[in-house]
């Protein structure tokens, strides 16, 4: 098992597992309305890629974790379906590497009585090589691609795309480095926040706020956190082939980035 895997799997064991959804929603900047910022993009801003569905309805997650953004876009497409004509079938494949964090997704995802899901252990490493010829006309992904390089990220949006259906999307929420002076001071910002809240958690045995910015630095280093630039992401993207590329939601070193693959037939409307 390579170091980062290992690094990972201890790091999302059984213990965060269980509290990953309460701290989330305490410690991370924005993250429920960053989770709806996916959904929006994707079912409502540029649903016009839903035209192009066959029969099932398939989306693929990428770093899951306990399978809160899944969540957020099947209730979103659940309710709209109620009103609308969408494909009654949905499939949803969820991926990520730590088994804890799945065990609380497939338990979350029960309820949709809708839903034909499978939740698998993959590497995003080795996305192509783990999922052979299983194509989807949505792939979502939130708070994960940070974990891989610059290189390894651009190789993955090449297969992302590749697995994408004519007329699919991908959209993901991250956070994002920018790397220009403006930009590291919101970085500096979004992690004397986190930071804060993180004293909250902790109470009166919590480090003061500059031992406490040092800690999360360190954690996200050996967490492996490598967040990319906003428009270096969005430049790989245009790249690998995708349409229309946009983010449309940046705030405070957090951003949702979204692409097509353009079917013949049908022209995205932005
Ligand atoms: C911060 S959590 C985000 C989880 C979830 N998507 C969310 O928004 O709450 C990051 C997730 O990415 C997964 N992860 C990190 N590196 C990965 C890799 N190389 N392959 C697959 N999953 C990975 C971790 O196991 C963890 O569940």
């Amino acid at each position: 098992m390579s170091k980062m895997k290992k690094a990972i799997q201890d790091h999302y064991g059984p213990m965060t597992a269980k509290t990953y959804d309460d701290i989330a929603k305490k410690y991370f900047w924005a993250y429920p309305q960053v989770l709806e910022a996916v959904a929006m993009e994707a079912l409502y801003a540029r649903k016009n890629h839903l035209r192009n569905v066959k029969n099932t309805y398939s989306i693929l997650d990428l770093g899951m974790g306990t399978g809160n953004l899944s969540e957020t876009l099947l209730q979103t497409y659940f309710e709209i379906s109620k009103t609308e004509t969408l494909p009654k079938s949905v499939h949803l494949l969820g991926t990520d590497m730590s088994q804890p964090m799945m065990k609380e997704a497939r338990i979350k995802l029960q309820k949709f009585s809708q839903l034909d899901f499978q939740i698998k252990e993959l590497d995003l490493n080795n996305l192509l090589r783990e999922i052979e010829g299983a194509t989807f006309d949505t792939v979502i992904s939130s708070f994960a691609l940070h974990h891989l390089d610059s290189d390894k990220k651009r190789k993955l949006f090449e297969k992302i795309f590749s697995m994408l259906n004519p007329g699919g999307l991908f959209v993901f929420a991250d956070r994002v480095s920018h790397g220009n002076c403006q930009e590291d001071v919101e970085e500096g910002g979004y992690l004397a926040v986190v930071a804060d809240r993180f004293r909250k958690i902790f109470g009166s045995s919590a480090p003061d706020l500059e031992a406490s910015i040092e800690i999360l630095k360190e954690q996200f280093n050996e967490d492996g956190d490598q967040p990319s630039g906003l428009n270096d992401q969005i430049q790989w993207m245009k790249e690998v082939g995708f349409n229309n590329v946009r983010s449309p939601f940046l705030s405070f070193g957090c951003a949702v980035i979204s692409g097509s693959k353009e079917s013949s037939c049908s022209k995205e409307y932005l």
